[in-house]
């Protein structure tokens, strides 16, 4: 019998996890794996309906607004957006007169509304989150939860001052599978952490943020001076309206736009409060539509040793010239094994001490430390963690995290204090980029070191 039909065999008589045993080598029992189901218990609320706002009701703004909805318990009451065409959307989806304005303004002084989702561009989140907490209202952001590291004390100050509760948009940290990495983590099943890992590659138009522009774009459907009342005045360019992505007035990056997921991620798994040097490098390869950020960006970080882990490197890079396409990962690496991470599943591997590399046997023989002659039952050195199948989501849960600390006056996953703390690396990376230097971030203060 061969080794690929002896573990068919014993998967099938359900003695799986003892196929190592019959084995012959350490790289045979290395393949095999243990799968674990991750699991959430949702409960039914009938308290009065929570009153929702959007502004900015583009892409995410609408998909935070379905998300959020999906629960009984939750209304959308007003939209703001600077474009007639999504004023017009969003009214339309909804079978009810919803409040509509292209001024946040107005919309905030409106007292039946508990709750603002801010899907804005990046440059409007501070200005937007702060007259939101202002004026009395709980505020969901979407990260990064600011565009510049020197606005994030200003919001978290007006969020204190406020008593409301603010929660930011890296949906992935309320996920099964953030939650289950934390947790091992916590057990010491990677043993001590000393480095991360994290990718995002895409290779598509959209994936590189070549949006659609609208037919009907012009002055007349989108409130331009709006748009840019906040920063340099240039004429209307529909590019820079609905591609913002790509221009340093609105946009910040793909270290704005996805390391801050990564670093959001890796900072609730490890309880990091961040990196203490940045750097990053990169370059413009493919994309050249006008953009003023790079398409392909690497970023090196070097988290201290703090009380909640051991000093530890992270590399992150992004592609969006990459043929393979698709791929995101977060892995962390410690000294028994390593965690891949995903929203939906860890993959959990240890750190077998076997091999059948000759060379590597010999060396073991001389130092005294050859593998026993006779076969050892050996555990699985491959553990999946997976969600179940019906899971509501990491974004769904993240909203409900939001409700539940507004409903008990409780706290949130992700405060404006871990949303700059993760919003801060990914856009000080930019600025080594553009300055070609080390960045030195106090990230218990959360201050540029000069
Ligand atoms: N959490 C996630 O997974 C995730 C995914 C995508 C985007 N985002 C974040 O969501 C935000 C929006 O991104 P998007 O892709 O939905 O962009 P988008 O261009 O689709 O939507 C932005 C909308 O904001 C409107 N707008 C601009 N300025 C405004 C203002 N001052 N007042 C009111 N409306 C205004 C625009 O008209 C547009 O409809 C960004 O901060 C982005 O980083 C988060």
């Amino acid at each position: 019998m061969s080794d690929k039909q002896r573990r068919k065999f014993l998967k099938k008589a359900g003695l799986a996890g003892l196929g190592a045993l019959s084995l012959s080598g350490a790289s045979a029992a290395a393949k095999e794996r243990d799968f674990q189901i991750l699991k959430r218990k949702y409960a039914e609320s009938d308290r009065e309906k929570l009153r929702y706002a959007v502004i900015g009701a583009g892409i995410m703004g609408m998909e935070n607004v379905k998300t959020v909805t999906r629960r009984d318990d939750v209304e959308l009451v007003a939209v703001c957006d600077l474009y007639s065409g999504r004023r017009n959307s969003t009214n339309e989806m909804f079978d009810k007169q919803l409040f509509v304005t292209n001024d946040h303004r107005e919309l905030l002084k409106r007292n039946d509304i508990d709750v603002v989702i801010i899907g804005t561009p990046d440059h409007w989140h501070k200005e937007i989150s702060i007259d939101a907490l202002n004026a009395g209202k709980h505020v969901y952001c979407e990260k990064p939860m600011v565009k510049s590291v020197e606005e994030g004390h200003d919001v978290i100050n007006a969020w204190k001052k406020s008593g409301k509760i603010m929660m930011v948009g890296s949906q992935g940290l309320s996920s099964l599978g953030n939650e289950k990495a934390k947790e091992l983590i916590a057990q010491g099943a990677i043993g001590e952490i000393n480095y991360a890992e994290g990718f995002w590659a895409r290779h598509s138009p959209v994936g590189a943020w070549q949006y659609h522009i609208p037919e009907d774009a012009s002055t007349g459907t989108v409130d331009w001076d709006r748009y840019v009342a906040n920063t340099n005045k240039r004429p209307f360019d529909p590019m820079r309206f609905f591609r913002w992505r790509n221009y340093l007035d609105y946009g910040t990056g793909m270290s704005g736009d996805l390391f801050v997921h990564l670093f959001s991620s890796l900072h609730f798994i490890t309880n990091s409060l961040g990196p203490e040097v940045i750097s990053a490098q990169g370059g413009l390869r493919y994309w050249k539509d006008g953009r003023e950020v790079p398409d392909v960006l690497l970023g090196t970080f070097t988290y201290p040793e703090a009380e909640a882990h051991p000093g530890f490197n992270l590399s992150l890079r992004c592609n969006f010239v990459d043929g393979t396409s698709g791929t995101t990962y977060l892995r962390v690496v410690g000294s028994k094994g390593s965690m891949d991470v995903k929203w939906e599943e860890v993959v959990l591997k240890r750190n077998e001490v076997s091999t059948d590399d000759p060379f590597e046997i010999e060396q073991m023989k001389l130092a005294g430390t050859s593998q026993p002659d006779r076969a050892r039952i050996l555990p699985p050195s491959e553990t999946v963690y997976r969600a179940q199948d019906n899971w509501k989501g990491a974004h769904y849960d993240h909203h409900s995290n939001l409700v539940n600390a507004i409903r008990n006056n409780g706290k949130v996953v992700e405060d404006p204090v871990f949303g700059f703390r993760a919003a801060a690396p990914a856009l000080l990376c930019n600025d080594s980029y553009f300055q070609k230097k080390f960045i030195e971030w106090d990230p218990v203060k959360m201050k540029i070191v000069s």
